[in-house]
């Protein structure tokens, strides 16, 4: 695989895992797991994983306090609204796909990743958030999407730090950030609007220069030296 496209300066090796062009927006690939812009023709797919992963997905979910401005109604609207911060250069909007276990037919939608509070200048940094569909889990498609996504904000957008806040009670969220290697930087009481009500999160975070040999490289190797996963 080869990234086609524009290098940053600082990149240097660490691009080769990634395919696509340099500009958003920008579809990424490493092995079976594909992140693809969001795109209005994914709406029937996109509906169908959210309603038959409402349990599932519910306590994670991010809600809107009460007195803020309603956010979109539709996917459509989703699409309209988070692309438009995307031209900003404010957000990353990518669903997560992964090949048919036996590629016959197209990659089937596996669940979003977002990267989003996307800040220049001095700051340099972004937010992650994501999920998959129960039926996904545990075959490492989010920690393979996260790395992804990191390599693309340090190497491409020159992004220097990259947050994920998750709730102490979200166990398999904490093994993803754990797994890759995120530092702790701890408890930030009532942090962000989940599931209904402020929630306490950990953060976690990356600085570019923790990762010299690239987030997909990192992961690969600490997959080589894992058990198969299930
Ligand atoms: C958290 C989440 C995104 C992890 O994605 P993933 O692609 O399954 O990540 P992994 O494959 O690395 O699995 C993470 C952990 O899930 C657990 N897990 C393993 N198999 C599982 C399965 N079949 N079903 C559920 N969880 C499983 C394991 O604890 C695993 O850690 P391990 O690899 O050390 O055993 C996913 O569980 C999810 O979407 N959950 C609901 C939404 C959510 O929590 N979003 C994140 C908010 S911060």
């Amino acid at each position: 695989m080869d990234f086609q496209g524009e290098r940053s300066q600082r990149s240097g090796p660490r691009l080769s895992s990634m395919t696509g062009t340099a500009r958003w927006p920008v579809t990424l690939r490493s092995g079976s797991v594909i992140l693809q812009p969001m795109r209005r023709r994914d709406q029937a797919e996109w509906e169908r994983i959210r309603r038959s992963n409402q349990a599932w997905l519910k306590p994670w979910e991010a809600t809107l306090p009460p007195g803020s401005q309603p956010g979109p109604t539709s996917y459509v609207g989703l699409v309209r609204t988070l692309r438009r911060q995307a031209k900003e250069g404010r957000m990353l909007p990518w669903l997560v796909f992964v090949d048919a276990p036996d590629q016959s037919g197209p990659p089937e939608l596996a669940g979003q990743l977002t990267v989003s509070g996307i800040v220049g200048g001095s700051a340099s940094w972004a937010q992650i958030g994501y999920w998959v569909g129960q039926r996904f889990a545990g075959q490492g498609i989010i920690p393979t999407a996260v790395a992804l996504a990191c390599d693309y904000c340090f190497d491409v957008l020159s992004l220097h730090r990259i947050e994920i806040a998750i709730r102490p009670e979200n166990e398999k969220s904490l093994r993803v950030v754990d797994k890759l290697g995120f530092r702790p930087e701890g408890l930030r009481p009532r942090y962000l609007h989940i599931d209904g009500d402020w929630r306490d999160h950990l953060v976690f975070a990356l600085n570019a220069e923790e990762v010299p040999e690239g987030m997909m490289n990192r992961w690969r190797s600490l997959r080589r030296n894992q058990p198969p996963m299930r």
